[in-house]
């Protein structure tokens, strides 16, 4: 993260834990990130590719996304906030579509054909690093004890997904340390790109 990366990333929490409204659909929005990972790891991956990894990792991804809905409901939805509208469900599925996209071209010039199990394994990658710096930080801003021990299990959960995928990597013919450095960079900029919307959508609530 650069410095104005860490100064828009640390804005953005500000701003989220400043205001039960915004704090509630900030976990709302990451429920729904990590259910469209889940089901994105359905969609990709075949029968014979579910083995003990691959289970415990959609396991995990579908647990992770009701339990920041039930944190939002039962921490921050009780007053007549705003709703988790189209419009914030577009931003997320945006940031994911993109990534998705770009690593399905990457793939394809570089094996020369679709490889769903190659887009998998890079996507997941590059969000389990992305959730590796999200959730960790957002960690640090939280006062109380029962939403830290719900964010500190899905950081548990989310270490051993990247060290899983840190030993597939290799697997994945022509990522070397430069591809994986640009994609990663690309993730960046949706992230940020994210974020902004995030903030455009909490000042004109029913805008895209
Ligand atoms: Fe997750
Ligand atoms: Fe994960």
């Amino acid at each position: 993260m650069n410095d104005s990366q860490a100064k828009a990333w640390n804005s953005f929490l500000d701003e989220v834990t400043a205001s039960e409204s915004k704090h509630y659909l900030w976990l709302r929005s990451l429920s729904y990130l990590e259910y469209i990972g889940y089901r994105k790891m359905v969609k990709a991956l075949g029968y014979d590719n579910v083995n003990k990894g691959v289970y415990h990792h959609l396991t995990d991804e579908i647990q992770h996304s009701f339990m920041l809905r039930e944190l939002a409901e039962k921490g921050f939805g009780r007053q007549k906030g705003e709703s988790f509208s189209e419009a914030y469900q577009e931003v997320a599925e945006d940031y994911f579509q993109k990534i998705d996209g770009q690593i399905h071209d990457w793939v394809q010039g570089a094996c020369g054909e679709e490889n769903p199990l190659y887009c998998y394994l890079i996507t997941s990658f590059i969000i389990e690093k992305r959730a590796m710096s999200v959730y960790p930080h957002y960690y640090h801003r939280l006062a109380d004890a029962p939403s830290k021990m719900i964010i500190q299990k899905i950081i548990k959960d989310e270490s051993e997904h990247l060290s899983y995928l840190e030993g597939k990597m290799n697997q994945v013919p022509g990522l070397d340390q430069t591809q994986a450095d640009l994609l990663l960079s690309f993730e960046a900029d949706c992230f940020f790109d994210y974020l902004r919307r995030m903030q455009a959508c909490f000042q004109r609530p029913c805008a895209a």
